[in-house]
Parts: structure tokens; sequence; C-alpha cells
């Protein structure tokens, strides 16, 4: 393989308390696919960031063809060919898709105005090279977030880049998108482009990468030949221990019915959906990008409308108006987009946690119970190993993984009868979704009735009691535990 384009030496960073990089290697070389694997809030996100420019390092140095780079800012990255796609999207959401990407570099007319054709143009001819079925002239807030996440990876790669950097750019892609996106690292690999991948799913790992380098707590762990290592390995490497039941699950489902749906429908969304979730049942949603499985969700919490057919909660019809309704009488969701649906990002990890169950640490009428506030934001930062300096810093600079741990804990709080989750592991770690399973798995066992909508087709298997299948706005299928299987779901996903 070719020569090396970019090393990087001794990189270390410090955020007030927060060592996030204690003296991190990295290179690469053109041509190369060189993963980059390592537990939320390893410090991978921060790594990239210096190389692009966001973060200064306080010591080390970054080489780029053999000679010493000063990054200074965003722009001196992208002289320097690096293209980077970040794990939070960063997108102007009033602005279109063509305007997204061309954002700061638009071609002009002879005259000096945007040449808006050319934008137009070019901007479509980019989109559909990457199988992309959008028109460019959409505004980014409209598109779902697998759409957004597909524009910045144009916007990347449309930069002339040597050096192209994806974190975590698969986390809300459906499998043909991600085929899509594996074909397109291929066409640059060619192209002899050095591409460094952040992924938590191994198998993509194994599948796409030349070498694989782990770190752990800010350290550098070592680096390996993908092809002469396995997963157990990269595990120990990242956890710095075995991890030993990944999936926990004791079935304990009651006869009583906590949520009945019958023939529920909304217009071109979707059509006749029936199914009942009873105590300590954990009912899992399975089907491709765009089946409508995700906009159920939001209907039965209250947060859109529906055209016809009932919802009962514990035996009684309900219609939830709005959010709050379905809160009060016990309906809690995780969802999927937790940066503009979980989160209030500027403010503290303690804050977000209590948001939704303030009500019930109150002293007296007015007055919240300062220590049993304390109380509740300890528990759950110790009880899902939240890693953060303390309760009181913004969630914003908390790893993304340990940010969804946040908005479970939010949730959780709320101590609901019915607690639907929707990608409840996106973008986790091995170990913290082992540990958010074994949470779930005892809330079932506790009497909570659980809907969790997952495209991690192994988790949905070992986690829940039955699987309902749907395709195209219908329920086409639900499989009991013993006739579940990958082949099995995707068959009814695809209609295949
Ligand atoms: N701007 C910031 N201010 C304070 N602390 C930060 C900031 N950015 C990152 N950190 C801290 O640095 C550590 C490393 O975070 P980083 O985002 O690099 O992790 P990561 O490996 O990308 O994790 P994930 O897999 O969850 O994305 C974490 O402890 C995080 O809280
Ligand atoms: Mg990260």
């Amino acid at each position: 393989m070719a020569d090396k384009i970019l090393e990087m030496h001794h990189i270390s960073k410090t955020f007030g308390g927060t060592h996030a990089l204690k003296g991190i290697n990295f290179e690469l070389k053109a041509g190369e696919i060189h993963a980059l694997l390592g537990e939320n809030g390893a410090g991978k996100s921060t790594l990239i960031k210096i190389l692009g420019g966001i973060h200064k390092p306080d010591k080390g140095e970054i080489i780029i063809d053999g000679k010493i780079a000063d990054i200074d800012n965003v722009q001196s990255a992208q002289s320097y060919g690096i293209g980077i796609i970040h794990q939070e999207i960063v997108l102007v959401p009033y602005l279109s898709v063509a305007d997204n990407i061309f954002l700061g570099r638009e071609p002009v007319t002879k005259w000096g105005f945007k040449d808006k054709k050319q934008i137009y143009s070019r901007a479509q001819e980019m989109v559909v090279q990457l199988g992309l079925n959008i028109d460019v002239n959409t505004l980014v807030g409209e598109l779902t977030v697998a759409q957004q996440q597909l524009v910045e990876i144009v916007k990347a790669i449309s930069f002339n880049v040597k050096i192209l950097v994806m974190d975590e750019p698969t986390s809300s892609l459906s499998d043909e998108e991600v085929n899509h996106l594996f074909h397109t690292m291929e066409k640059l690999r060619e192209k002899n482009v050095g591409i460094i991948y952040i992924s938590h799913r191994l198998e993509e790992l194994f599948k796409m990468s030349d070498r694989i380098t782990v770190i752990r707590d800010g350290n550098y762990v070592g680096t390996k030949q993908t092809s002469e290592t396995n997963s157990e390995d990269l595990v120990a490497m990242m956890v710095g221990r075995e991890l030993e039941s990944f999936y926990t699950r004791t079935y304990s489902v009651q006869d009583q019915e906590v949520l009945k749906v019958e023939n529920l429908s909304c217009d071109n969304v979707f059509e006749d959906i029936s199914f009942t979730v009873h105590k300590g049942e954990i009912l899992g949603f399975s089907g491709l990008m765009g089946a409508g499985r995700s906009e159920l969700m939001q209907t039965i919490f209250g947060a859109s409308p529906y055209d016809r057919g009932r919802i009962y909660l514990n035996g009684e019809e309900v219609f939830f108006k709005n959010c709050s309704q379905a809160i009060e009488q016990g309906i809690a969701m995780v969802p999927e987009d937790r940066k503009g649906q979980g989160l209030v990002l500027e403010n503290s990890v303690g804050f977000n946690i209590t948001l939704s169950n303030l009500k019930r640490l109150m002293k007296n009428k007015l007055l919240v119970s300062e220590k049993k506030r304390k109380n509740q934001i300890n528990k759950y930062v110790s009880d899902l190993s939240i890693k953060t300096a303390s309760s009181e810093i913004e969630v914003s600079s908390l790893s993304g993984g340990n940010q969804q741990k946040v908005v479970i804990a939010k949730w959780l709080a709320t101590k609901p009868r019915l607690l639907i989750l929707d990608e409840p592991t996106r973008g986790v770690d091995v170990g913290a979704k082992s540990e958010i399973y074994s949470i779930i798995n005892q809330l079932a066992n506790d009497g909570m009735a659980i809907i969790m909508v997952s495209s991690d087709l192994p988790e949905i298997i070992n986690m829940c009691d039955s699987v309902c299948v749907m395709r195209n706005g219908k329920l086409v299928a639900q499989l009991s535990q013993s006739e579940l299987s990958q082949e099995n779901i995707m068959r009814y996903a695809t209609g295949g």
C-alpha cells in the first residue's frame, strides 16, 4: 500500500477537568480505510475535531504528506484536503439541500451573482450519484435524519478530499443506503483517498476496513490489521475486560393488557394497524426505513394525529391531543432524533434527566426538593454509567452515546407504564448497549410494557417477546419468539 498521508503523534487534549485525549497516535495511508474504535466517550470525535480544526490540541503534532501541518481552523483543514462528516449533523435547516452543499463556496455567474442554476444542477448530480432520491430544492429541515446524514456525506465528498473522515455515518441509515455508502467508499479508495471510519458496528469494520485502531479513555491501545483480528479481541481492547452476557432477558409477560391499538390509520402514512402490549412484555417493531414505524409511535404518543381507529390504555379508550397528555397517562417515548426531540443541549445533564419529572420531585406545591433532585440525578448517572465530569455540565459536551443515555434516563425517571424506545442504542458502544439491555430487561420484569423500534436485527431478536414487521405503512406480520430470525424478518420487511 502507498505512503502515509497522515500521521498524528502524541495528541493530548483537556476540556476543563476532562482529560479527553492522553497522547494518541494515529496514521493513515493513501487508499486505506482505517477504522477508529472505542467506547462512548473514549475520545474518537475529539481526535477528529482536532484534525478538522475545530479544537486545538494541547500537545502533539499532525503531519500531512511528511510535513508538519498547521491546522488552525476549519478552512485550513479543508485546504489540506481534509473532509469530515461529523457525528452530529451541522447542516443549516432553513436552507435547501443544494445551498447547504455549496455553502461558502457558491459558483458565481460572470456578473458575480450566485449561479443558482449551476448550484442546483451540480448538487442534483452529486445526490443522484450517491443513490439518494431527493430534490435538492428541498429545505434540509424537512428531511429525515437519515437523509440529512446522506446530504452531509455528499457535501464532504464534494470538496476534493484526500483525507475523508466519517464519524458514525451509518447510525441512522437503512441497509440499502449503507450499501450505497460503502460503494462510494470503494470508489474513493480507488482514487487513493484515505478514509478514517468511525462506527460502533463491528461487522461494518470487518467488511470495510484495512486496519483498526482502538482507543480507551483517551489512551492509545493499539492498531491491528483487520484480517488478523476478531470481535472478541477488539471488544477486549475496547473495554479492557471480557463482556459476559451481552443480551440479558428473562421472560415475564403478564396477562394484563397495557396498550391496545385497533385498526389505527393515518392516511398515506400507516393503515389499519392493530396490536396489543401486555405488562412485562417487550414488543419489537421492525421494518425498512420509511415503513411507518416512527410515525406510528409518534401517533400513539400523542405527537401526531390519526384519521381512524382506536387506542386503549389499561382498557380505557384514550384520545391524546398532545404528548403532555400521553405522559400524564404514563406513556414515555425515547425518540429517534435525540437532538431535535430528546434533549435541551445547552442545559445541564441533571436538568435534562429531571426535566420530565419535576412534579414528582416537589417538596411542596411550589418548590422542587433539591435533595430529591440530586438523588435522582445521581441514581441515573450511576445506573446507566453516564460518563460525565459532573451532572452540572452541558449535555452538548457529552459524547454521542452518553447523550443517548441521558435521553433514556430522562424518560425512565417519569416511571412510565408504557415505554416506547425508538432506536434506543443507536450510536451506543457495546459495553453501554449491554447495560441498556439489562436495564430494559429489569424494567420489563418490574411490569413495564415496552415497545422497541429498532433496525438492529440481532438486538430485536434477542430482546423481544414478539416482533411486528411493517412494510409501506402496513403491519405485515407479527412473529413470535420461535419464528424470529433475521431471514424471516427481512423477508416480511422487503416483501421478498
Ligand atoms: N467540548 C467539550 N467540552 C467538554 N468536554 C468534552 C467536549 N467534547 C468532548 N468532551 C469530553 O471528552 C470525552 C471524549 O468525548 P468524545 O466525544 O471524543 O467521545 P467519542 O469517543 O466520540 O464517543 P461516542 O462513541 O459516544 O461518540 C468525553 O468525556 C466528553 O464528555
Ligand atoms: Mg463521537
